[in-house]
């Protein structure tokens, strides 16, 4: 992990960002005309790409669901990305009326727009600017402990970030940060880019697409992404596509993105193992 991570980025709405190309495929309205020329060149060679993002965040809310409903009331959703209609403390609430929820971002239009719901969201929301390569650091901020308790478990939501960070940044380390922080019974909830059984002739205009963004995007062998999961314990049906979360059936896609979700065993439901 790389301790330079610190600045965090300054507003430039001359650079696409991924939150913001992410906003555009969402068809939001919170992304400027870099971005959308960003999101336009990857549309020519992938017209799913607006599905994919749409079924990301299907996972994303599944997975909410499920740990909401097997008891989680805290949750860290890290890469919290630009306010969406359906959004992770709506789900969570909906499904354990306990339910808190701290976002965590490191671009500044996220977090300006992310403070604006905190209010709305009546205590039940809160943001903390912060940087995934730097996961002490999120671990250790005030705000976030104010708000979780970490002796009790807890769902970490890191959906769609990591292919915003390079191998020399070290991803399975900083979800080793999280995944030994967290209680027994605790879960993470994945989801990145895949390059394994994609079509390469897509992929590459797609990692140009991004090279002028604020981060490149990174597809990784489906066998790093399983990696990750490795000593939790994954809730069926495994690392598959995000389109395929969570009932095994879905519609294929050129470009893939997996995800999972897995729970740290020890706790309460475990068997005592
Ligand atoms: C594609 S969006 C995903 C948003 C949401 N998690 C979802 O899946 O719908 C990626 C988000 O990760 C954030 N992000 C990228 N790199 C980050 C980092 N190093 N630290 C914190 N957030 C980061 C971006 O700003 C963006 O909001």
């Amino acid at each position: 992990m790389n301790d330079n991570a610190t600045t965090p980025p300054a507003f430039d709405s001359n650079t696409p960002t991924p939150a913001r190309v992410y906003d555009y495929y969402l068809g939001g309205k919170d992304n400027f005309q870099v971005d959308r020329e960003a999101g336009k060149k990857v549309l020519e060679v992938f017209p799913q790409a607006s599905t994919l993002a749409q079924r990301n965040r299907g996972f994303l809310l599944q997975a909410v669901r499920y740990c909401a409903e097997a008891g989680i009331d805290q949750f860290i959703d890290l890469g919290t990305g630009i306010p969406a209609s359906l959004n992770v403390t709506e789900i969570a609430c909906k499904f354990n009326q306990d339910a808190r929820v701290v976002g965590v971002d490191n671009d500044p239009v996220v977090l300006s727009h992310q403070r604006l719901e905190v209010s709305a969201k009546r205590g039940r929301y809160t943001v903390i600017e912060g940087d995934i390569r730097r996961p002490w650091a999120i671990l250790a901020d005030p705000c976030l402990s104010e708000v979780i308790d970490l002796s009790r478990p807890v769902a970490v939501l890191c959906v769609a970030v990591l292919h915003f960070i390079s191998d020399e940044e070290d991803p399975a380390g900083i979800l080793s940060a999280f995944t030994d922080a967290m209680a027994a019974g605790s879960f993470l909830a994945v989801s990145a880019a895949t390059s394994t059984n994609t079509d390469l002739a897509v992929i590459a205009p797609i990692e140009d697409a991004y090279r002028s963004a604020s981060t490149p995007v990174i597809f990784r062998p489906a066998d790093q992404i399983c990696s990750w999961f490795e000593g939790l314990d994954l809730v069926y049906p495994g690392v598959v596509d995000v389109t395929h979360w969570p009932t095994c059936i879905g519609v294929p896609t050129r470009v893939r993105i997996l995800g999972g979700l897995a729970r740290k065993p020890g706790g309460p439901d475990s068997g005592g193992s």
